[in-house]
């Protein structure tokens, strides 16, 4: 039997989709799943005639591998993965190469890399997005770890990947867990984006009084424009799609809690310890969370129709919002990945490039963005807003009619509104920070600078204290 090229280990939605396109690129697949029936039914279905392999012992999955071996993790984050990893290890050689593609913690694949090197095995954490359909068709990956793997897997893995005008959606971003960090703010990104098109749907159908399939066409329209993108495009897809067995938009029909699986609560996380300001993305995750209070919210009346209004002028005004409110996202998430790249050694510009295909969040603005950045090098959160200057503002009174007229509806639109207080504070000559200074030192004597004269001072404020 001759041995095969790399190795599949987990068969849920990801591990076989990319184990169907890693083998319609060329290379013999050796599948692996912890439940032997998903094994036989992939291996007698989707996988039947093509050259997949599937295993029911581990041992003969690795032995049936090309050295150095090639393993591929689509497992659970978390715990799942360090099992795994603890049962293939004695069976692996010096070498060898594992690759987490699932949505692991960074730190977890900081610590995996450097366990799995102190006994030789090259450990490349990869964050891997487009869903079910990239992973078949090519998603966009980004890779962290050693780079001698990385190097190797870029030939052979990568080639499964997404294309962007003859460029690779592949990056290298450095050690240990730099693809995953990459990744975990690509999914707070995607949090922000999703939460602001939500909100431009509530505005549209129980604000303007929108069909679902109105919306969808709505949608539909700005995704031929600024706001076309992948999010925007299947915003527009599910907005029209009708429930077969009740003839009703099946968005209608869905439990309005939002669900999650952590990372963009990670990417928050990230951007806290980093002292970054992302208030979108942490306002999208938080507003996940309290979309889960259902029963809170009973308390209001439904919104009522605002005279007077055009629902064109309207509609106008929530393409403004959600165009601004995106492209804040990113420069959000370009502002954590900016501080993230001192540790890791990667550039932001490599982040966009990677993000213009196959990924959740790719879109005309990420495509800018990374024009706009490998043309004009610097700071890329300075050089973005400085770019976008002009775009912003112009958006403006859009942007402020959609937030008014939906603030006097009733309806929340944090992440919106989150986005505006964020741009005008980087707007803004002067802030009130003074004040909080202030305040700091007339309590605890915390200090503070002055702006007609160097070094720390504190003031007694008038007070006396015995
Ligand atoms: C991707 C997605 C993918 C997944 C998210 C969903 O890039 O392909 O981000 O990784 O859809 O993890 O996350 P939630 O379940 O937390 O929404």
């Amino acid at each position: 039997m001759s041995l095969l090229d790399v190795g599949v280990y987990g068969l849920g939605v990801m591990g076989e989709a990319f184990a169907l396109n890693l083998e319609r690129r060329g290379l013999g697949v050796a599948v692996y799943n912890r439940t032997v029936e998903r094994t036989r039914q992939f291996i007698q279905g989707r996988a039947r005639g093509r050259k997949i392999q599937g295993f029911t012992e581990v041992r003969d999955f690795v032995n049936s591998l090309s050295r150095p071996r090639t393993i591929i993790l689509f497992v659970k984050a978390g715990k799942p993965v360090d099992d795994v990893i603890e049962g293939l290890v004695g069976m692996l050689d010096r070498g060898d190469v594992l690759l987490d593609c699932g949505n692991s913690h960074y730190k977890d694949s900081d610590r995996r890399f450097t366990e799995l090197a102190s006994k030789g095995i090259r450990f490349l954490g990869v964050g891997v997005s487009g869903g079910e359909e990239g992973a078949l068709r090519g998603p966009s990956m980004m890779f962290g770890g050693d780079y001698s793997a990385y190097a190797e897997a870029e030939s052979t893995i990568g080639r499964a990947a997404a294309v962007f005008e003859d460029s690779r959606c592949v990056g290298y971003f450095g050690e240990g867990g730099g693809g995953h960090f990459v990744k975990i703010i690509h999914n707070g990104i995607e949090y922000a984006i999703m939460e602001a098109i939500a909100e431009a749907y509530d505005f549209l159908t129980r604000g303007l009084g929108l069909s679902s399939g109105e919306a969808g066409e709505v949608f539909e329209e700005w995704g031929r424009g600024e706001l076309r993108s992948f999010l925007v495009e299947a915003a527009s897809k599910v907005a029209r799609h009708i429930d077969s067995e009740t003839g009703r938009p099946l968005v209608e029909l869905i439990v309005d809690e939002a669900e999650q699986k952590g990372t963009g609560r990670w990417a928050v996380e990230a951007a806290l310890e980093l002292g970054v300001s992302a208030p979108t993305i942490a306002a999208a995750v938080d507003q996940r969370t309290l979309t889960t209070l259902r029963s809170l919210r009973r308390i209001g009346p439904m919104p009522e129709r605002i005279e007077g209004v055009r629902n064109g002028e309207a509609v106008e005004a929530a393409r403004d919002a959600l165009w601004a409110t995106t492209l804040l996202s990113y420069l959000q998430g370009m502002g954590i990945l900016d501080a993230g790249a001192r540790t890791y050694g990667f550039k932001v510009a490599e982040a966009l490039r990677v993000w213009r295909a196959g990924c959740i969040i790719r879109s005309k603005i990420v495509e800018e963005l990374y024009r706009e950045l490998s043309n004009a090098p610097g700071e890329p959160l300075a050089v973005s807003l400085k770019s976008n200057l002009y775009g912003l503002e112009e958006s403006m009174s859009g942007w402020l009619r959609f937030i008014s007229l939906a603030s006097t509806l009733k309806i929340p639109t944090p992440a919106v509104m989150s986005a505006l207080s964020y741009y005008l504070s980087l707007r803004a000559e002067k802030l009130p920070a003074n004040l909080i200074q202030a305040i700091r030192d007339y309590f605890g004597g915390h200090m503070f600078k002055r702006v007609d004269r160097e070094g720390y001072h504190h003031s007694d404020w008038g007070r006396r204290l015995e």
